[in-house]
């Protein structure tokens, strides 16, 4: 089987050309194919000859996408629709990969997956676009909505404590805003499997349990070692620009279909800060 990933070059990308053994596999960043640009999509589509294509290219700035609404739909939803068609066009069948902030962040139970999209912020409303318009253009393609992405190779809140745990006492960190923390190589072997199952429609694809960025943040001080001090503290205190969902929780039920489990996020947190360590 061929695979062409869009976004080849980003945290998740990197994780998926680490797990794809299996398959012959063409990773792009943006510099080989700008999404934006339908004739470069094309071509890198045409040559490729993909059987999948898995797009993770996205604008991933959640504030960013806030100032800059014109690119993140440019990238996220038009993008999206490029790839769409241009996959319709090589008859390859396609993964998108979109993000718990389609939803509006007030449930207090888990999102499952015909849940209502109701995006908060421009990021979530430029994903939530591109999934409704991938479905009209390839109706059976895959959407598999993550959360709370962290692995090596790229940004990512485990770092970020570690870095601030590295020179400080104490770190003070939200505990109103519940989520399931997702490894990027959990996500990339479930991608996998996905694909070799032929999946379609949405799909929930999260490490298992959830937290608070305070419980995180707790547990990645602890299985660090560290004697850092984590403060539970509310989202007021720390006003961005995006709104932030209170609750993300993805219902994993939609998985069970494919016999796909995911590890406990604090199992995976394990498994990032042995690769973290072997790769520095
Ligand atoms: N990070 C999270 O917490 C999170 C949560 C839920 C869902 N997601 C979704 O998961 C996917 C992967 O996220 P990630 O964290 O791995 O992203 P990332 O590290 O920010 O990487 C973004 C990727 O998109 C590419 N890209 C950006 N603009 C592009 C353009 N105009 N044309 C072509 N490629 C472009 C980048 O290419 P270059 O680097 O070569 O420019 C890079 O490969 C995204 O679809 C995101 O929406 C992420």
């Amino acid at each position: 089987m061929r695979v062409t990933i869009f976004g080849g070059t980003g945290l998740l990308g990197k994780a998926l050309v680490r797990e794809w053994k299996s398959d012959q596999v063409a990773a792009l960043g943006s510099k080989d194919a700008d999404i934006r640009d339908p004739q470069q999509v094309l071509k890198a589509v045409t040559q490729t000859r993909p059987d999948w294509i898995v797009l993770a290219a996205a604008y991933t700035d959640v504030d960013g996408c806030e100032t800059n609404r014109d690119l993140a739909f440019a990238v996220n939803s038009e993008g999206a629709v490029n790839v769409a068609r241009a996959a319709k066009e090589a008859q390859a069948k396609l993964l998108l990969v979109s993000t718990d902030y389609v939803f509006d962040g007030l449930s207090t139970t888990p999102y499952e997956i015909d849940h209502t999209r109701a995006p908060r912020s421009v990021y979530g409303q430029s994903k939530a676009a591109a999934e409704e318009q991938l479905i009209k253009i390839l109706p059976d393609c895959c959407i598999a909505r993550t959360s709370w992405l962290f692995g090596v190779g790229g940004k990512c809140f485990p770092d970020t404590i570690l870095k601030l745990a590295a020179s400080r006492a104490e770190i003070d960190v939200v505990d109103d805003q519940r989520g399931c923390p997702t490894h990027a190589l959990d996500l990339a072997r479930a991608i996998v499997q996905l694909c070799h199952n032929n999946a379609k429609g949405i799909v929930h694809v999260t490490n298992s349990g959830d937290c608070t960025w305070f419980e995180f943040a707790q547990e990645i001080v602890a299985q660090a070692g560290s004697p850092c001090l984590v403060k539970p503290t509310t989202s007021d205190k720390f006003v961005r620009r995006a709104p932030r969902p209170q609750y993300s929780v993805l219902s994993g039920k939609s998985l069970n279909h494919y016999r796909i489990s995911m590890p406990a996020w604090k199992d995976a947190l394990r498994e990032y800060l042995a690769d973290r360590s072997s790769s520095r």
